[in-house]
């Protein structure tokens, strides 16, 4: 047998056992509702430059703000990994580090890569991949699912980031860019056995980063609901309503309460916004205030 049809073979398999596992009665979808995730991307940057004393005042601003039902998390520059991670533990905050990226292969002649068990060592338990500004450098996407496979594989959790372009947006093709973007890479994935928690997808429409420029409500509700949909096709649907879809793009202290508030929103991946102590900390207080307002309503909107 082709090895092609071995796999798809294997998938359709475990998506039946997937969903069978996620017709289990007894188990209502409040009480598997995971935490909100609000993750920073640094990018090619760091508060204050990446000196410690900015770091320190980044992780007690982070320390302080409320983060009951929150899941907070940086994506430092990779040389920055093992610092931030020493200031949040420091200021005793709970918050997460994750590598921005990694290759696929776990060592070898790559000049300039890091692989997952490098960013492990040095204190990241989270990736980021498939950023579109990785995606615009080249990257295709059986590399993006390489790189999520390697991750899952070595024990990192990861953030899938998918988003479509403005040209895709204005011909019609949003949809079937982000079918292509998370069907490629999450293939195979449910024989890993990753549960959702350690798994998010962030849609980052290309056209709102770093633009100021926010899409809408309802785009964000049918794209993030439409990422939902086509991860269960791999994972069975009881997983895929489990799974955390952020929303990234120009995401500020005033924005956020809002695209927290969108009914298929499970967290926020702020660029630009999470540099600053204050600001990250009042997008992670908005996501508290998002939190407790859906324990108050039993954990759904
Ligand atoms: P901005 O919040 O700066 O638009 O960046 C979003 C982003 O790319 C996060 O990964």
């Amino acid at each position: 047998m082709a090895e092609l049809e071995l796999d798809q073979l294997v998938n359709v398999v475990l998506r039946r056992v997937a969903d069978r596992l996620g017709q289990t009665p007894d188990r209502s979808r409040d009480e598997w509702q995971p935490a909100l995730l609000v993750a920073g991307n640094w990018k090619m940057n760091a508060p204050g430059g990446g000196a410690g004393e900015a770091l320190v005042e980044f992780a007690s601003h982070l320390a302080l703000a409320p983060q009951t039902g929150v899941d907070t998390l940086v994506f430092p520059p990779a040389t920055l990994i093992s610092s931030v991670r020493s200031a949040l533990a420091g200021a005793g905050a709970s918050t997460e580090v994750g590598s921005q990226d990694l290759h696929w292969e776990p060592s070898g002649a790559h000049t300039g890569e890091v692989s997952a068990d490098l960013v492990l060592a040095a204190g990241a338990t989270w990736t980021l991949v498939g950023h579109s500004e990785r995606r615009a450098a080249g990257e295709t996407h059986d590399q993006v699912k390489a790189k999520l496979h390697r991750a899952v594989a070595s024990g990192l959790s990861a953030v899938l980031c998918v988003g479509e372009g403005l040209d895709d947006r204005t011909n019609g093709s949003t949809f079937r860019v982000l079918r292509v973007q998370v069907q490629t890479a999450l293939a195979g994935l449910a024989l890993r056995g990753v549960t959702p928690g350690r798994m998010a997808i962030a849609y980052e429409p290309v056209w709102a980063i770093g633009t100021g420029r926010v899409a809408e409500p309802a785009q964000i509700d049918e794209a993030c609901a439409f990422i939902r949909t086509v991860a269960g096709e791999e994972f069975g649907a009881a997983w895929a309503s489990r799974l955390r879809v952020l929303y990234g793009g120009s995401v500020t202290e005033e924005s956020a309460a809002d695209i927290l508030a969108i009914d298929q929103v499970g967290g926020l991946l702020v660029g630009g916004a999470s540099l600053s102590p204050k600001r990250f900390a009042a997008i992670v207080e908005a996501g508290a205030a998002r939190a407790q307002n859906l324990s108050a309503q039993g954990g759904g909107s």
